[in-house]
C-alpha cells in the first residue's frame, strides 16, 4: 500500500508535521513526501492508495501554494489521462491564532469537491506547538498511522 503526503511549508511548520505524519504511516503502508514547490509529476498520486494534503494557514485561508496546486489537480482530473482522485484523502495543517477551522471546512471541502473521499479525522496543531512542544507532532504520528489502517 502506498500514501502520498503532499504539503506546502513556508517556516517549517507544517512540514514537521508532514514528517512526523510520514513517519506514522509509514508503520503501515510506503510512504512518499512531496513539498509543493518541487518537480514531481501528478502520477505520483495516481500510484497512491491515499493521499493527504498539509497547508498552512496564510489570512485566512490556505496557502495560495496549495490552492495552486489544487487548480492543477483539478485540470489534470479534467484531461481525464490517469484517475488521480477517486480515493481517500485526508488533511492537516498548522495555524498561528484563529485558523485551524481553515483545515476543517476549506481544505477537506476542496478536496471533497475534488472527487476525493475525505477521512473525517483532520490533524491541526498551532506553531507555537510545534516549536516548543515537540511531543505534539506525536498527534500528527498517530493520526497518519490511523489514516493508513483505515485504507
Ligand atoms: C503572512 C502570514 C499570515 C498568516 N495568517 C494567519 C492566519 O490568518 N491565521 C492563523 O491562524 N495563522 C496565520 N499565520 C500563522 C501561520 O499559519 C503559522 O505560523 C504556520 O505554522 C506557518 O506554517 P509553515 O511554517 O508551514 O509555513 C500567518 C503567518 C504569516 C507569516
Amino acid at each position: 500500500m502506498k500514501i502520498v503526503i503532499v504539503y506546502d511549508s513556508k517556516t517549517g511548520n507544517t512540514e514537521k508535521m508532514a514528517k512526523a505524519i510520514a513517519d506514522g504511516a509509514s508503520e503501515i503502508a510506503e510512504v512518499e513526501l512531496k513539498k509543493i514547490g518541487e518537480a514531481f509529476p501528478l502520477t505520483v498520486m495516481a500510484k497512491a492508495d491515499g493521499v493527504v494534503f498539509g497547508s498552512p494557514v496564510y489570512y485566512a485561508d490556505i496557502s495560495n501554494e496549495m490552492k495552486d496546486f489544487l487548480v492543477h489537480v483539478e485540470s489534470y482530473i479534467k484531461a481525464n489521462k490517469k484517475k488521480i482522485h477517486d480515493r481517500p484523502a485526508a488533511v492537516f495543517g498548522s495555524y498561528g491564532y484563529d485558523g485551524a477551522w481553515i483545515m476543517e471546512e476549506r481544505l477537506k471541502a476542496r478536496i471533497e469537491s475534488l472527487g476525493y473521499q475525505a477521512y473525517d479525522d483532520v490533524c491541526v496543531l498551532v506553531d507555537t506547538d510545534i516549536k516548543y512542544h515537540e511531543d505534539s507532532l506525536d498527534s500528527c504520528k498517530e493520526f497518519g498511522k490511523k489514516f493508513a489502517e483505515s485504507i
